[in-house]
């Protein structure tokens, strides 16, 4: 412990040293999760980003591996999808399968057509127009090496400036592997018979949901609603880059509805928007492709990080982690089909002896739980209330700080406050409070709560709401703290679990 990091999280992925945004080239083959992220790793602030690499063959405990793709003559290494060419539809293999990565190049050329005047870049005004274009790289060693495609860049348009993040897919249906793209304030869909060849086939989103920001990374697949095979929905991720108009920075929204093979429709209504996540550190998350099929999952990781602040989090050697992977589905509720996040099971293999068992108890004004240390934990609890104002928990309490996790019961509002969190001085608009309303079902709730040196996860009602947010407490505030206002509520579970270190 002594000599331990300081924030440096014991459960979730982290880079061995520099900086780590995007997770990039999920994707699951010979019983091993390779998790790609754009990294830079001569400085812990962003620069000229390579695909750094790690592997799992459990999603929870991560080996480092050696840098994976790093800038060549087209460019720096931007965000992008990793897919098994099972077919060697691309002629890469030779019969065999392999890995293909598809990636954005990013360079700049001489300002020949950019007339809307000059770029400006941390001030200083670039007269070489940003370019975008997508790529490939493969493997025939599962992962370890990467060769780049003499034949890139595949996908050219010269009139975009956005235009990145090549999410791939393989369509069985329409025998076909199918492109999303973000493409400034929308998302392109390509389709290609071998990886290298695209054609356009639609757009969507001009007009839709969130233009907070610029879109980014998107992601599109299909899932069955409550699990009912007959009954399947596409899900369409957009996430949404900062716009320093608005507190909440950069965050994920997401759509759902049907696709053609072509086209994707919303079932929504043009004005809706739905968030994956309502804390402000959950961004630029993407799926795992080619989990095994009798795994079924649909597993999602995201950058835990927010581009407001990004560059000025208080960590020294290194900068920001992923979130823990979450399992995803959709499930029907009196508003409309719903996106859940919940935690892969796997992590409950880091749990140790749970240090606190409450449950059954009655809570009546605070309770502060006693012989806790440690800064990596989950909490599983089950309320259930009568009349109460408010009641929550306290996390990485001290006399100095606290992290509330609380719950407004009149408005059904679950909440993070992180005003008090600790360090927060690297941006005005760290220190906050936010959360979403919780749908209870009579007067319940339970949440699953991790933490993790610098950060909390909460998951409410088996994933309805998630709120993932960053929090810089010192170390020594490892107390956690109970209370309720207004009235009393019973617990009808409640349990501690120090988490182990990976
Ligand atoms: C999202 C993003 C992507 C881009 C990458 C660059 O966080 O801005 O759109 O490819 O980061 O690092």
């Amino acid at each position: 412990e002594s000599n331990h990091e300081k924030y440096r999280p014991l459960f979730h992925y982290s880079p061995p040293s520099g900086w780590l945004n995007d997770p990039n080239g999920l994707v699951y083959y010979e019983g091993e999760y390779h998790l790609f992220y754009q990294y830079y790793p001569h400085k812990n602030e962003w620069g000229p980003m390579h695909w750094g690499h790690a592997v799992s063959k459990d999603l929870v405990n991560w080996d480092h591996l050696p840098i994976a793709i790093a800038p060549d003559h087209n460019g720096m290494i931007f965000s992008g999808s990793a897919v098994v060419d099972w077919n060697d539809t691309s002629g890469f293999f030779g019969g065999n399968a392999g890995l293909v990565a598809v990636f954005t190049h990013s360079d700049t050329y001489p300002n020949t057509i950019y007339e809307k005047g000059a770029y400006v870049i941390d001030g200083k005004t670039i007269t070489e127009r940003p370019r975008q274009r997508q790529s490939l790289a493969y493997s025939t060693d599962k992962g370890r090496t990467w060769t780049m495609y003499e034949g890139n860049p595949v996908l050219v348009d010269v009139e975009l400036i956005d235009f990145r993040d090549p999410k791939v897919f393989w369509n069985a249906d329409t025998n076909r592997w199918v492109l999303v793209l973000a493409v400034d304030d929308h998302v392109r869909i390509y389709t290609s018979p071998n990886l290298k060849e695209w054609t356009f086939a639609s757009e969507f989103g001009a007009k839709m949901g969130s233009h907070a920001g610029v879109w980014e990374c998107p992601d599109l697949f299909e899932l069955p609603v409550d699990g009912e095979c007959e009954n399947k929905k596409w899900v369409l991720i957009v996430s949404i880059g900062d716009n320093s108009e608005f507190p909440e920075g950069s965050r994920t929204q997401y759509f759902i509805g049907q696709f053609d093979g072509v086209t994707f429709t919303s079932d929504l209504e043009q004005e809706e928007i739905l968030w994956m996540d309502y804390g402000r550190d959950n961004y630029a998350g993407v799926s795992w492709s080619d989990v095994r099929e009798e795994d079924g999952r649909r597993i999602l990781i995201g950058w835990m990080s927010n581009w407001k602040y990004a560059n000025q989090t208080p960590t020294t050697g290194w900068r920001s982690a992923m979130t823990i992977p979450r399992s995803l589905s959709l499930t029907q509720t009196s508003e409309g089909i719903r996106l859940i996040s919940e935690p892969v099971e796997e992590l409950t293999g880091l749990r140790g002896e749970p240090a606190t068992n409450l449950s059954g108890t009655v809570l009546s004004g605070d309770r502060l739980l006693a012989g806790l240390s440690g800064n990596a934990y989950e909490i599983e609890v089950e309320v259930e209330w009568k009349d109460v104002k408010e009641f929550g928990l306290k996390v990485c309490q001290s006399d100095r700080e606290e992290t509330v996790i609380g719950f407004e019961a009149e408005s059904s509002f679950l909440y993070i406050d992180r005003t008090r969190s600790g360090e927060s001085s690297f941006h005005e608009m760290f220190p906050c409070k936010h959360g979403a309303e919780v749908q209870t079902d009579g007067k319940q709730l339970k949440l699953r709560i991790f933490v993790d040196q610098c950060s909390v996860e909460v998951f409410a009602n088996d994933g309805r709401v998630v709120i993932t947010d960053l929090i810089f407490p010192d170390s020594s505030s490892n107390g956690v703290s109970l209370y309720s206002r207004g009235g009393d509520v019973l617990l009808n579970s409640f349990v501690y679990y120090p988490l182990k270190s990976i």
